[in-house]
Order: C-alpha cells, then sequence, then structure tokens
C-alpha cells in the first residue's frame, strides 16, 4: 500500500472516529483502522485487570473473547516491559504462548505489540496486530500502531474515569437520601428497593435505557425533604396530631425545593419525585391535589414503589404487613392512589419485585 492510499484510509474514518462517543464502538473503529493500514490479517486490544493479573481481549477480529496472563505471551512481555515488540515467527519465539492459537484454531506467524499507557505512565493494556499480509512487520508499521494506541489508551482512560464518577455519584446519592430518611429509622435497603422497583416500572413501561437507570437514582430521593421535618414528628410513635399532619406534608415541598434549582436532569427528575410522590390518582393526595396525568410519571411510578415498601416493612407507627393483604390493599387503590396501568405492570411482575426485596432485605 503506497502512503497515498494509507492516507486515504485515515482520513476517511477521521470523521467517524472524532465523533464516535461510545467507547467501545470507538475502539473497534480503532482497531479496524489498525488492521488495515498495517495491513496486518487481525488487530486485538488487550486490557489489563489487575485484580485478576490477565490480559483480556476488549476487541478480537473474527475470534471469541481471551483472557491470558498477564505476564505470558507477547502480550503479557509488552505489558510487563512496557516497549514495543515485533516478533518475525511466532512459533520461534520463547516468549510464544501457543495456548491461544489451540483456544482459537488460528495460526500466529508474526506479531506486532505496542502498550496503551494511560496519563500516569502507567500500562493500561496491549494493541496487537498478527500476521502481516505480506512480509514482515516494519518499523513504520510500530509507529502507526504506537499512534493508535495513543487514541485508544485516553478513549480507555476517560471510560474508566467516567464509570468511577458515575459509581461515587451514584454512591453518594443514595447515602445522602439515607441521611434524611435516617432520622425516621428507615433502612438504607428501602432506599435502594424504591430504586430498583422504580427502575422495573419503567422497563415494563418501555421507557428508555438511560431514563431506566436515573429513575433508579432519583426514586430514592422522594423524602430528601423529612431533613426539614422535626425529629418528634418522625419519630412519633402512634398517629400524627392534625397540626402534626400538616407539617409532615411538607416533606414534599421541602424536598422539591431543595432539588429544583439544579439543571441536572436527574435532579429534576428527583426534584418531581419529590413534590408528587404522595399524590393521587383520583386527585386527593397532596401537597397540591393534582389528578392522573397531572402528577408527573416519575412521581406516579415513584408513589407504588414507596407505599408498597412501607406496607412491606416496620415503621415506628405500624408492623409489616404480609404479602397478601399488601397486595390487596395495593389493588384496592387502582385508580385511587395509584396509576391503574403502572400498577397492573408493577403487579404482572411480583416474582421480581420479590427477589429485589430478598436481595437487599433489612
Ligand atoms: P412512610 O412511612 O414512608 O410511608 C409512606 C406511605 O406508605 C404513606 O404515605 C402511606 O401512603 C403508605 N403507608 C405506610 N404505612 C401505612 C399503613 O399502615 N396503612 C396504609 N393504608 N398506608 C400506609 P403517607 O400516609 O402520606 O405518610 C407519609 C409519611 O408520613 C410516612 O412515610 C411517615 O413518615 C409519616 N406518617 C404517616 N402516618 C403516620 C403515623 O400515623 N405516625 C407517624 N409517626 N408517622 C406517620
Ligand atoms: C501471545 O501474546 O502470545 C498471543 C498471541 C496471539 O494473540 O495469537
Ligand atoms: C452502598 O452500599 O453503600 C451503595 C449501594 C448501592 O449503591 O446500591
Ligand atoms: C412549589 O411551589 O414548591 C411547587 C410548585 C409547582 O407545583 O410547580
Ligand atoms: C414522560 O416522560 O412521559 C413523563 C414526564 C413527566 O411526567 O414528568
Ligand atoms: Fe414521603
Ligand atoms: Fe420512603
Amino acid at each position: 500500500m503506497t502512503d497515498r492510499e494509507k492516507l486515504k484510509i485515515l482520513l476517511s474514518k477521521a470523521q467517524e472516529i472524532n465523533s464516535e462517543q461510545d467507547t467501545d464502538k470507538l475502539l473497534i473503529l480503532l482497531s479496524d483502522l489498525a488492521r488495515d493500514m498495517i495491513e496486518a490479517d487481525r488487530c486485538s486490544l488487550f486490557l489489563l485487570d489487575e485484580e485478576k493479573n490477565e490480559l483480556w481481549t476488549k476487541v478480537a477480529h473474527g475470534v471469541d473473547r481471551i483472557r491470558v496472563p498477564s505476564d505470558k505471551g507477547f502480550v503479557g512481555w509488552v505489558a510487563t516491559h512496557g516497549e514495543p515488540l515485533i516478533v518475525e515467527d511466532a512459533y520461534k519465539d520463547p516468549r510464544f504462548n501457543p495456548e491461544v492459537d489451540r483456544e482459537t484454531g488460528y495460526r500466529t506467524r508474526n506479531v506486532l505489540s505496542v502498550p496503551l499507557f494511560n496519563r500516569k505512565g502507567k500500562v493500561l493494556g496491549v494493541f496487537q496486530a498478527v500476521n502481516k499480509k505480506e512480509g514482515s512487520f516494519s518499523k513504520e508499521d510500530v509507529e502507526l500502531l504506537s499512534l493508535l494506541a495513543k487514541f485508544a489508551s485516553s478513549a480507555v482512560e476517560t471510560s474508566i474515569l467516567q464509570t468511577k464518577i458515575k459509581e461515587a455519584y451514584r454512591e453518594a446519592i443514595m447515602k445522602l437520601s439515607h441521611a434524611a430518611e435516617y432520622k425516621d429509622p428507615e433502612t438504607f435497603n428501602h432506599i435502594v428497593r424504591v430504586g430498583m422497583f422504580a427502575k422495573l416500572m419503567g422497563e415494563a413501561l418501555g421507557l428508555d435505557k438511560q431514563v431506566c437507570e436515573d429513575l433508579m437514582l432519583a426514586a430514592p430521593m422522594h423524602d430528601v425533604g423529612k431533613i426539614g421535618i422535626p425529629d418528634a414528628i418522625l419519630q412519633k410513635r402512634g398517629k400524627l396530631t392534625e397540626e402534626e399532619w400538616e407539617v409532615m406534608k411538607q416533606h414534599t415541598i421541602i424536598g422539591y425545593n431543595i432539588l429544583k434549582s439544579s439543571k441536572s436532569e436527574l435532579l429534576q427528575m428527583a426534584a418531581l419525585v419529590a413534590l408528587d410522590h404522595h399524590e393521587k390518582w383520583d386527585g386527593s393526595g397532596y401537597p397540591y391535589g393534582k389528578k392522573g396525568e397531572e402528577i408527573s410519571l416519575w412521581g406516579r411510578i415513584t408513589s407504588i414503589a414507596d407505599v408498597f415498601d412501607a406496607l412491606m416493612s416496620k415503621r415506628p407507627y405500624k408492623d409489616p404487613w404480609p404479602l397478601e393483604k399488601t397486595v390487596d390493599y395495593m389493588k384496592s387503590q387502582r385508580e385511587k392512589a395509584f396509576d391503574p396501568e403502572i400498577l397492573d405492570l408493577f403487579l404482572e411482575n411480583i416474582d421480581k419485585v420479590m427477589e429485589i426485596r430478598e436481595r437487599f432485605a433489612d
């Protein structure tokens, strides 16, 4: 292939690579590009799994995913030494790990491997081209694969960082939501379960995957407004007086006001959850007596999750109810408290609901 032809391939893919948001797809694009430009038979991207001391193929052309020990074979050598490697005849090299060929039924002739580094210079994985179509891998091939490895490293690192941020964010939300209910002796798992039930209903309604993920985090925030309610009321063992009840109902508006000013879509959703989770389908709920679809979908979903879980659980003012009594009560509230369509979906999935209750039992 002439340089001109290589440039053509590179330019034809530049736009696509530049605009790809999905890390997995981007890595496939980069592997394809590497294979085509280097004129190799296939290209694999191995990532380092530090816990297991293994390298695994994030992208592998035409073969199943494999895992190899992180110090074995050519990829292991490159990961350990942090240097590129060209091998002319794999089977004559003592570093070769023929296990892989045996597993994949492939015949490795020659190999070019380069390391992937993160910003701190730590090895993240290995980019490997196998079987040059004609002749052997050149110095130019090393340069090209190293360049593409830099793109791949930065994509991988960003993706790892995003996952970490999402996890930390999720944990912070769960812990803070719990802190609000904490005054009220509800358990941490009540928060987790309400989120999981809400996600389940979102999925049953066929909502977008990201929306379902957001619901799982937003629904647990339904009672954040309880942070503004005096302990004497929250933790009262018996029935509330009329006055105390008026104060208690304010937890919806307090929660809404805490959350509403954020630009984040997730917190916007959570604000509506807090405001609407005690509204009822027939208009008899609080704080505003909204009716039917005037109540946000997020509020309608969360109210089913929250009431079901509150009934099944112990509260300072009540003992847990058995499942049958709870389901009968939920049904009796169809079109009264609850959106009938969503309630039906929830009850159709009662097996999954009970699995969640068992998995996150108090
Ligand atoms: P919560 O304990 O998290 O209960 C959430 C919702 O579950 C209640 O909203 C209600 O719709 C349903 N629920 C819970 N227990 C029962 C029950 O024994 N029977 C029936 N039919 N429904 C039940 P609600 O009623 O708007 O109450 C909101 C919050 O106000 C409750 O949250 C709880 O923190 C407090 N609360 C309600 N009633 C009492 C009470 O009698 N004594 C005390 N100390 N707190 C109460
Ligand atoms: C190895 O690194 O030894 C395995 C090479 C391959 O992917 O075939
Ligand atoms: C935790 O256990 O602290 C977090 C659990 C979760 O996010 O579901
Ligand atoms: C509020 O004033 O706190 C809520 C207003 C609304 O329901 O839109
Ligand atoms: C929807 O997306 O259908 C509902 C939005 C909302 O009720 O707030
Ligand atoms: Fe509430
Ligand atoms: Fe609750």
